[in-house]
């Protein structure tokens, strides 16, 4: 892969991701290193759409713990169930919240963080991993996206091992 993404501004979001997908398909593939692969991903992300907040948070026991990611620092712990990262974890869904103050139980790592999707990482039926992306945008996630970030989730499981 070259060290340049291809990006094409003023097309269509989900033409964004199909351009993208095979290019971090590509990425990914030249490179055994996970954490590598997830702060490239996460730089892509941002780079590709101006995202606020683009990262992972890795399952470790009872919690999540953050890892790569493009953006203002952020919580380093989540328990299961909590916030949406740990609701996407516990339910094994992704989750779009439209306004962040309307997610009873949103964890709030920047006040400027307005809208919010979290996908979960799957592995033999057990989330190992959440993909966040957060907005300072209201309701700026639609299907597209989840359909484009899905596609990136399932590319980053294999990397897991
Ligand atoms: N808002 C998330 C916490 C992580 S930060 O947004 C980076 C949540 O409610 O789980």
């Amino acid at each position: 892969m070259a060290d340049e993404l291809n990006i094409v501004a003023n097309i269509p979001k989900k033409d964004k991701y199909e351009l993208l997908i095979p290019q971090l398909d590509a990425l990914i593939n030249g490179e055994t290193s996970l954490i590598a692969n997830l702060a490239n991903v996460a730089a892509a992300l941002r780079q590709t759409f101006g995202f606020f907040w683009v990262g992972f948070y890795l399952v470790d026991g009872n919690e999540l713990v953050l890892g790569p990611f493009q953006g203002d620092i952020a919580c380093t712990r989540i328990a299961f169930g909590k916030g949406v990262c740990g609701t996407s974890w516990k339910e094994k869904q992704t989750i779009i919240v439209p306004n962040v103050d309307e997610f009873p139980g949103h964890i709030a790592c920047s006040s400027a963080s307005r809208s919010e999707i979290v996908i979960p990482l799957v592995s033999n039926e057990k989330v190992i991993a959440v993909l966040d992306v957060d907005s300072h945008v209201l309701n700026d996630f639609d299907t597209d996206d989840k359909d484009g970030l899905e596609k990136i989730a399932a590319l980053l499981t294999p990397c897991f091992g």
